[in-house]
C-alpha cells in the first residue's frame, strides 16, 4: 500500500479530492491532516470516515513536532498540500494568519519531507503544492494568458502568501532535490464550498431571496473550473508530473462576475433586482486567464465539465443540502 498525506482535506477542494481519490485508488492509505479552522468541516468526509484506508489527524501544518510524528508513523510516499487560509477578503484584515499557515505551514511540510525522504525515495516520492492562478496577479486586457513562466505579481495578502509558498517549494527542489510539483489552478466551484465564496454566496442568497452583493460594477473576469476537474488534474500531476515543474490548470471558461450572477439568477428563476453592487475590494484583480497547454499535453489532462452543466449540478447540490450550508 502506498501512503498519501493530504493536508487541508476537510476544506472544499481537499474533501472533494479525498472522496474522489479513495473511490478510485484502492491501493492507497490516505492521511488527512487538517486544523479544522472555520473552513474545515468533517461532514464533508462522512462517506470515507469509516474506511480502513482513511485516517484523520486534527492538527496544524505549522506544528513541526506533529508533522514530524506523522512522517515517522505513516511514512507518506506522497504529500499534497491543500491546507491554506483561502479567502482573499479575510486576508486584507488578517494577513498574519495567512502568512503563518500558507507560508510557514508549507515550509514545515517541505522541511519534514526533506528530512524523511532519502535520495532513493526522491525518485518515487512526490510533494504536490496546490497553488493558484492568483499568484500571477491581474491581466489588464482580454487577450493575454498567463504561462507557467509568467511573472509572479500577486495583488492580495492571500495571493502573496501563496506565491511565497510556491517560491519556497521551488527552492526546496532546486537546493535539496526535493521532488516538488506545483499546480496553479483557476477559480473552483462545486459542492461543499463555503458560502463566503462567490458562487455559493450567490446561490444561497438567491435561494433565500436575499440580496446578492457584487463588488464594483461586476466587470472582473474569472476562469471557473469544476472541483472534480481540478481533482483529476491533481492526480495526474501527482503520478505523471515532472519534479520541479509548474502546471497551470484552467477550463478556458471565462466569465465576468456580473454575467455569472445573472446566469445563476436565471437558472434559479429569481428577479435581477436581487443583485446589489457594493464598494469594490481594494486591489481587486481585473482578470485571470491561464494557458494550460502544458497540462493538456504533458499530463494528458482536460476538463470533463462544461460551466453550464457544472453550475446546474452545483446549484442543485445547494438546493438539496440546506442543512449543510444553513448550519455552516
Ligand atoms: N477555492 C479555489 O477556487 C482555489 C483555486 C486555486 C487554488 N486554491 C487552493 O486550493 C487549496 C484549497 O482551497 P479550498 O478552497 O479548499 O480552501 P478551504 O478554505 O475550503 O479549505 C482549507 C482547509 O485547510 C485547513 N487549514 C487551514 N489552515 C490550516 C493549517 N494551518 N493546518 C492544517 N489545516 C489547515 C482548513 O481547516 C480547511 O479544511 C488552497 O491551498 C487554495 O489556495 C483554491
Amino acid at each position: 500500500m502506498k501512503v498519501l498525506l493530504v493536508t487541508g482535506g476537510a476544506g472544499f477542494i481537499g474533501s472533494n479530492f479525498i472522496r474522489y481519490f479513495l473511490r478510485r485508488n484502492k491501493s492507497f492509505i490516505l492521511i488527512n491532516l487538517d486544523k479544522l479552522t472555520y473552513a474545515g468541516n468533517l461532514e464533508n468526509l462522512k462517506e470515507v470516515e469509516n474506511s480502513p484506508r482513511y485516517h484523520f489527524v486534527k492538527g496544524d501544518i505549522c506544528n513541526h513536532e506533529l508533522v514530524s510524528y506523522i512522517f515517522k508513523k505513516y511514512k507518506p510516499d506522497y504529500v499534497i498540500n491543500f491546507a491554506a487560509e483561502s479567502h482573499v477578503d479575510r486576508s486584507l484584515e488578517d494577513p498574519s494568519t495567512f502568512t503563518q499557515s500558507n507560508v510557514l505551514g508549507t515550509l514545515t511540510l517541505l522541511e519534514n519531507a526533506r528530512n524523511a525522504w532519502n535520495r532513493s525515495d526522491r525518485n518515487v516520492c512526490r510533494f504536490l503544492q496546490i497553488s493558484t492562478d492568483e499568484v500571477y496577479g491581474s491581466l489588464e486586457n482580454n487577450t493575454d494568458y498567463f504561462m507557467e513562466n509568467s511573472q509572479i505579481l500577486p495583488s492580495s495578502p492571500y495571493s502573496a502568501s501563496k506565491a511565497a509558498a510556491d517560491l519556497m517549494a521551488r527552492a526546496y527542489h532546486v537546493t535539496h532535490g526535493l521532488p516538488v510539483i506545483i499546480i496553479r489552478c483557476c477559480n473552483n466551484y462545486g459542492p461543499y464550498q463555503n458560502t463566503e465564496k462567490f458562487i455559493p454566496k450567490c446561490i444561497t442568497c438567491l435561494l433565500q431571496d436575499r440580496k446578492v452583493p457584487v463588488y464594483g460594477n461586476g466587470s472582473n473576469i474569472r476562469e471557473w473550473i469544476h472541483v472534480l476537474d481540478h481533482s483529476i488534474a491533481v492526480i495526474k500531476a501527482l503520478f505523471y508530473g515532472k519534479p520541479g515543474e509548474i502546471y497551470n490548470i484552467g477550463s478556458g471558461e471565462e466569465i465576468s462576475n456580473i454575467d455569472m450572477v445573472k446566469r445563476i439568477v436565471r437558472i434559479l428563476g429569481k428577479p435581477e433586482d436581487l443583485i446589489q453592487f457594493t464598494q469594490d475590494r481594494p486591489g481587486h484583480d481585473r482578470r485571470y486567464a491561464l494557458n494550460c497547454y502544458k497540462a493538456r499535453s504533458n499530463l494528458n489532462w482536460s476538463c470533463r465539465y462544461t460551466l453550464d452543466d457544472g453550475l446546474k449540478e452545483t446549484i442543485q447540490w445547494y438546493r438539496s443540502n440546506l442543512n449543510w450550508w444553513k448550519t455552516e
